[in-house]
């Protein structure tokens, strides 16, 4: 099959391993593009994009534009805090709005999980989703993916240690459907508070020791301790962040006891000092700005294979 089962990607979640093959040799394709001196492809040059940003965001707001004005889309974005949406607009009145433009495709991101669904439900329109809430992420897992497969080769039974705040965390829930269905072991590590009970159903082990945690792993991927979400629902989950980050930080001490090299991951932004320390994340085993780089190939396949569902 050389067509996506999707119209829509809203998550890792109703992909099969053959569109995540489909995505990997796409996106190895636009990078070797985005490494030429003329970066650009007219691939899309008869479609229009959308971004809409209603949660902030950096990264994945420029890559998804990189990748689209690689690709020779048009595209125009907004974001949440300068629109009509603080005006009392509904998600679907913005939206159509942003169709009667003609907008072909449309990026979202949107604090409330299940918003990019409920869209896709209601226009006519692919849905790409850029983050829902405490849902999924699924582009930042497939990039995630991709660039360990290019430094590890394959992902079957490979160890691969999420480690942080797994209840508040989009990336490891998307993170643990994809390595799954590419064969990988996985492991969440973190205080008990911060991860769900029911997240062994996923098909991980769980483990609240660190130093153990990184003795078993291939990879660790180190995640940011949600501080916006915990702070919204006015609870606390560990008693401050100098202990979070004695008992799950990463530094060189740690990583100078294990008898192997694993791989750094990050998906950004980074809280230096906390979940990572500045040597680690800067040192060559992390491989966070591979992760950036790989992103816009990454979604200019997902952009690519989409639009050429149509
Ligand atoms: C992640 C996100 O927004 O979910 N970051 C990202 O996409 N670059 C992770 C995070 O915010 O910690």
């Amino acid at each position: 099959m050389n067509k996506l089962s999707v119209r829509h990607l809203i998550g890792i979640r109703g992909l099969c391993e053959n569109d995540i093959e489909l995505i990997f040799q796409a996106a190895k394709e636009f990078k070797e593009v985005i490494n030429r001196p003329i970066k650009k492809v007219p691939s899309l040059r008869d479609l229009t994009i959308a971004n809409l940003f209603f949660e902030n965001s950096t990264r994945t707001r420029l890559s998804f534009e990189l990748a689209q004005k690689r690709l020779s889309a048009d595209v125009v974005s907004f974001s949440a805090g300068s629109s009509s949406v603080k005006k009392g607009e509904t998600l679907v009145d913005t939206v159509n709005n942003i169709l009667a433009m003609k907008v072909d495709l449309v990026v979202m991101r949107h604090p409330h999980p299940g918003a990019p669904q409920f869209l896709a439900n209601k226009v006519d329109t692919i849905i790409v989703n850029a983050g829902d809430g405490t849902h999924e992420h699924p582009t930042q897992a497939l990039l995630d993916a991709f660039s360990l497969q290019e430094k590890l080769g394959t992902l079957v039974n490979k160890n691969i240690a999420i480690i942080g705040d797994i209840r508040h965390s989009r990336v490891a829930i998307s993170n643990i459907l994809c390595l799954k269905l590419l064969g990988a072991n996985v492991r969440v590590c973190g205080p008990k508070t911060l991860i769900p009970k029911h997240i062994q159903s996923m098909g991980v082990t769980v483990s609240h020791n660190l130093d153990e945690t990184l003795a078993w792993c291939d990879v660790a991927n180190m995640l940011r301790i949600q501080q916006e979400r915990q702070e919204s629902q006015g609870v606390s989950y560990f008693p401050s962040l100098r202990e979070y980050a004695s008992s799950f930080g990463l530094n060189k001490a740690r990583l100078d006891k294990l008898d192997n090299e694993i791989v750094i991951m990050h998906p950004g932004p980074i809280n230096r000092g906390v979940e990572i320390t500045s040597d680690v994340a800067d040192s060559q085993h992390a491989i966070i700005l591979d992760q950036v780089e790989n992103g816009v190939a990454v979604r200019m396949a997902v952009l690519y294979l989409l639009a050429s569902m149509q």
